[in-house]
């Protein structure tokens, strides 16, 4: 506990039977106030717990006449002496739940007009209206919870980080735009009009021009932003715990955010197991449908191309002929589900652009039950069975088509029916995704994109795939992927100006574009660049996780809503038009 301050004694969460006839001094907010006739009771809260505190008319004096005024969230100070509670009385639910203080003065620091939903937790209220009045939302122990959770979490990351010679280097926020794949926010320039800075989507070129600096190691906790669509784990802008070293394996650097990992969860009692494991990213798409596995359940998709080569059933064998994939999933428990049940799955597979959701029963008393199951021959049932271990209760699910859509599909299907069915997924799983393809193919766009990003080091023996097969070309690149959530992500950078021209046309830039985008960091490649990586860390997916919320609003202190708006302030908002004179805009 830190040294308090001068108008209290203790804090509403520390009075035991040890405090038993001491005279103390606290302040907080009126949380209850009950009448009991002769006797007001006035529960006292403030971050650290509730007092009761009990005003007797006898004892209390002016007090009383306080007490018969003051209202929920009021902040007060009391004086008084703590005594046990009366026989029967005594709360074993709350810390201080065997004490009270007897009040004899009472101070109303201010009055407060009556909240729009009460200061508890577990409320129900709309998250609209929370966030309307974030300010009385934090005064919920809950919310205050999550909050100590992040600080504690990025107190102890920077212990880690300073304690292997990181060293923290703070980098612009008014910037040029660092394309991490979303799409600006822009701050107009008043000096120079026409021009704009971009906010960054990442400190990543900044970083990588620390390493060229000599900095080694360098960390940050970093704020980021991106104008992309939001969803319960992206808030446009989010913060990373972004990080860089030189001179650098892929080895080091994974080894050492584990030794990272283990000392930072290991504050919170989460155990993290060293090494951890790591799943090359085409055998993480083809086995759980997804870059960022959840891999505290089953499920698993299998390939069963090979059992149907032969198939009557013409939705297979086309698939098979148009060179895709025929995948199942096993669906422990699924033998009893109704067909109802079956069809919504199913209506959730095409949802996910899948053409259709073929599956067989495998019902409680060895029966089974198919709509496709005229077309199925006894070996294929055979090779089946011993493909997926399929036992009585079993339900499969299959996707025929290409690769890449049936992963897809299954691989939310997957995650669908774990939600569904209840499955347990209890604990922390903490994982690497490694080698990520270097460049991935944009139909609308007819071009290649950087998977990560463009300045990721490809991992090839062939350069020349670059210009020939590109997508041939693996990446030394890594996710961290913490429960079914990608929780951060790095590269080996390209440390040769000249590879680094060669990545970006590839891209799509022409040589101008390049210079004129990319100049300083392609003129900075030239003066002696290190070898380096890194990777950054999404500080607010992790807290959500280790607070066991499911959007990353709860552990962001004042957090924009699904549509980017701030309902307190009122941000984004208009400017007077004397502002966008003086920036030299106009709004059409
Ligand atoms: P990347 O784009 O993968 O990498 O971002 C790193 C991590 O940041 C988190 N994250 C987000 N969290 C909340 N809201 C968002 N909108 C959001 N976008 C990303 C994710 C993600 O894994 N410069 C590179 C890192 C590097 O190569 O070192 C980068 O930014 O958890
Ligand atoms: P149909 O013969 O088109 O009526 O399909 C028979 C069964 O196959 C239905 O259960 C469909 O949902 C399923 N089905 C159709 N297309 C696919 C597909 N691409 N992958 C998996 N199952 C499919």
């Amino acid at each position: 506990m830190p040294e308090l301050f001068s108008m209290h004694t203790h804090t509403a969460g520390e009075l035991t039977s040890a405090n038993i006839g001491e005279e103390v001094c606290l302040t907080g907010w009126v949380d209850r106030r009950r009448d009991h006739g002769g006797l007001i009771f006035v529960d006292l809260r403030d971050r650290d717990g509730v007092t009761q505190c009990t005003f007797d008319p006898d004892h209390a004096g002016e007090a009383f006449s306080e007490a018969e005024r003051i209202r929920p969230e009021w902040p007060i100070l009391v004086k008084g002496r703590v005594r046990v509670r009366p026989e029967g009385t005594a709360n074993p639910n709350m810390k201080t739940g065997e004490v009270e203080v007897l009040v004899s003065g009472i101070e109303v620091l201010n009055q407060a007009q009556t909240p729009p939903f009460a200061i508890e937790d577990g409320i129900d209220t709309a998250e609209e209206t929370r966030l309307r009045y974030r300010y009385l939302d934090i005064r919920r122990p809950e919310v205050f919870q999550a909050l100590k959770l992040r600080s504690m979490f990025t107190h102890a990351m920077r212990n880690a980080l300073e304690s292997r010679g990181f060293i923290d280097v703070e980098t612009p926020i008014l910037t040029k735009s660092t394309p991490e794949g979303a799409r600006d926010y822009i701050v107009p320039s008043r000096n120079a009009l026409g021009s704009f800075y971009a906010l960054p989507q990442s400190p990543q070129l900044f970083k990588q021009l620390l390493m060229i600096g000599g900095i080694e190691r360098y960390y940050q906790i970093a704020r980021c932003f991106r104008d992309e669509d939001l969803r319960a784990d992206r808030q446009p802008e989010f913060t990373q715990v972004d990080i860089e070293m030189s001179f650098v394996s892929e080895e080091d650097i994974l080894a050492t955010m584990e030794g990272v990992f283990k000392e930072v969860f290991g504050k919170l009692d989460i155990e993290v197991p060293t090494p951890l494991p790591r799943i090359d990213y085409q055998d993480a798409m083809d086995q759980y449908g997804s870059d960022r596995p959840d891999v505290r359940f089953g499920m698993k998709l299998h390939d069963v191309s090979d059992i149907f080569a032969n198939s009557s059933f013409k939705v297979f064998a086309s698939a098979l002929e148009n060179g895709g994939v025929v995948k199942a999933i096993n669906v422990k428990g699924g033998g009893s589900l109704s067909r109802g049940d079956i069809d919504k799955f199913g209506a959730f597979a095409m949802d996910q652009g899948a053409k259709g959701m073929a599956w067989i029963q495998y019902t409680k008393e060895g029966e089974i039950k198919s709509a496709i199951k005229k077309f199925l021959s006894e070996e294929e049932l055979a090779g089946l069975k011993d493909a997926l271990a399929i036992e009585d209760n079993d339900l499969v699910l299959f996707g025929a088509d290409s690769r890449a859509l049936v992963n897809e599909v299954l691989g939310a299907l997957r995650l669908h029916v774990a939600e569904v069915m209840n499955i347990p997924r209890e604990g922390h799983a903490f994982l690497w995704v490694v080698n990520f393809p270097m460049f991935k193919y944009v139909e609308e766009e007819g071009r290649y994109a950087a998977e990560h990003h463009p300045f990721t080091l490809p991992r090839t023996d062939n350069l020349d795939d670059i210009e020939n097969n590109p997508e041939a070309i693996g990446s030394y690149s890594y996710d961290f992927v913490m429960d079914g959530y990608e929780a951060g992500g790095g590269t080996l950078r390209i440390h040769n100006s000249d590879l680094q021209m060669r990545v970006l046309k590839r891209l799509g830039f022409s040589e101008e574009k390049a210079q004129e985008q990319f100049g300083f960091l392609l003129e900075a490649l030239s003066y002696g660049a290190p070898p380096h990586g890194g990777i950054a860390l999404g500080l607010d997916r992790i807290c959500m996780l280790l607070n066991g919320s499911d959007s990353i609003r709860d552990v962001i202190a004042f957090p924009k809503t699904s549509s980017g708006q701030d309902t307190m302030t009122g941000a984004p908002d208009e400017v007077s038009s004397r502002q966008l004179k003086e920036l030299g805009l106009s709004i059409r």
